[in-house]
């Protein structure tokens, strides 16, 4: 089943007349649980033969009633409170690899939400681009989005989704009118909008760190290099240039996002390129710092030995294209990484909590980006990097061992509620 297509998958499940299935993992009996006995091979396969397969809580699709677009929801841990991540909407080759990226995120998300200190657990959801009716006209990408809505309703709050590559406020908008388990919506109707500039600013304090703990001093006359300028790669250039950056490489895929930045920084000194997808070559620039802010992956055995880069520090998640191994590789060369999960959790630190209200330069979020706190982005990069220099494990490796530890603790309200919600999923006859 893996090495289908997202489309003749979604044509599978017409055939045997799943609506709306889930796999889910049995704690007790250790084995994952799927919703119609057709989907047992896609269970056993993810549970023996899936390197990112981390025992997630649940896995939840459906075929979306008038679109026909496949739409999943990957709930990884929710000790700490609701799954909490964005939507991707995206093409995908096979099945394989749109299940292990939903996977991955979602296990990201976990991490990342729990080194930010926030009470949501890690979820993540996946849209398959060329499954059912395609956005061209805006109605029917409403229509999409309105249903993931309804999907996500359906869930009873185990998932809260946002935005992600490929989704909008707009489209926040679209699944708001359906669900009130969604964050980055529109400030128009009381959110906090689109997150990525403060995604941005967060990856600027990950690299003040990764400099000073290398006694390279301030970022000011630096260089960087940037791959994918688009919503925070946009806008980490716009916060480099306001911290005096000299020098800024970058590259995209995409013609028009080089030519607004170029448009909007004239004084910048700037050497941006546009590339073929998979071209990695802005990887190997000779730049003080490395910002990977496009896809994931991009971090492999092929990429790693050209990096001159000292220092990798960006926004893309899943950076790393073997995380078992590709952290040390990188060390090998005495390149200090620092993890995506460690320093651009300021999308969801921006959002997650909007329910609660928003002040002017909320000191909630702010305290993220500053110095005083020590869980701080600047002070946790600080106290991550300290362990790794004295324990000679990776940064990766600490920060996520500390993601791991703390993403057991429980809500303080509402415990371990997500894993009741499923349990009621799977037998309330959510599958259908
Ligand atoms: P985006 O979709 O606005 O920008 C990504 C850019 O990368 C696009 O302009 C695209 O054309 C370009 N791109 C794709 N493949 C490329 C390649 N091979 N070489 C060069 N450019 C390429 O996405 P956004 O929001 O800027 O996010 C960027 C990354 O940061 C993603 O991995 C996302 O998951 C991650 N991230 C974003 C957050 C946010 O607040 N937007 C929060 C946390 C993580």
């Amino acid at each position: 089943m893996h090495e289908l297509t997202p489309s003749a998958f979604a044509e599978f499940l017409r055939r045997e007349g799943i609506r709306r299935g889930f796999l889910i993992w049995d704690e007790r009996q250790g084995v994952l649980r799927p919703s119609h006995p057709a989907l047992e091979p896609l269970a056993q396969r993810l549970a023996s033969d899936e390197p990112d397969f981390d025992h997630h809580e649940g896995i939840f699709f459906q075929l979306a009633p008038t679109t026909g677009v496949f739409q999943a929801a990957f709930v990884h841990r929710t000790c700490r409170g609701q799954g909490a991540g964005g939507l991707r909407f995206w093409n995908y080759d096979t099945l394989g690899d749109l299940v292990r990226d939903g996977l991955r995120l979602a296990r990201g998300m976990t991490h990342k939400n729990a080194l930010a200190g926030l009470w949501w657990g890690g979820g993540k959801g996946v849209m398959a681009r060329g499954t059912g009716a395609e956005d061209r006209s805006p109605e029917v990408r409403k229509r999409i989005f309105e249903e993931y809505g309804e999907f996500v309703t359906s869930l009873a709050g185990v998932y809260i989704t946002a935005e992600d590559v490929g989704t909008r406020p707009e489209d926040m908008a679209a699944i708001f009118s359906k669900t009130r388990f969604v964050t980055c919506i529109p400030p128009a109707v009381g959110g906090s909008g689109n997150p990525s500039a403060a995604t941005a600013r967060g990856v600027v304090r990950g690299i003040e760190a990764a400099l000073a703990h290398r006694g390279l001093g301030k970022i000011q006359g630096k260089s960087v290099a940037v791959q994918g300028l688009g919503h925070v790669g946009e806008a980490l250039i716009g916060y480099l240039r306001e911290r005096g950056v000299a020098r800024i490489v970058g590259a995209d895929v995409d013609p028009a996002r080089a030519a607004r930045i170029v448009q909007a920084y004239p004084d910048l000194d700037l050497d941006l390129r546009v590339v073929e997808r998979g071209d990695n070559s802005v990887l190997e620039s000779l730049v003080d710092v490395l910002a990977p802010c496009a896809t994931g992956g991009v971090l492999n055995e092929d990429t790693i030995p050209t990096i001159k880069a000292p220092i990798v520090c960006g926004a893309a998640n899943n950076q790393l294209g073997d995380p078992a191994t590709d952290d040390a590789r990188l060390a090998e060369r005495g390149i200090l990484y620092l993890p995506d999960f460690l320093v651009n959790r300021m999308g969801i630190v921006h959002c997650a909590d909007e329910q609660y209200g928003s002040l002017p330069g909320d000191p909630r979020i702010e305290r993220h980006l500053g110095d005083q706190w020590d869980n701080s982005v600047y002070n946790l990069s600080l106290t991550v990097l300290e362990r790794a220099r004295e324990t000679g494990k990776t940064p990766a490796r600490i920060a996520l061992d500390l993601a791991e530890e703390r993403s057991f603790e429980k809500h303080p309200i509402w415990g371990h509620r997500g894993a009741e919600i499923i349990e009621n999923l799977a037998w309330s006859g959510w599958a259908g």
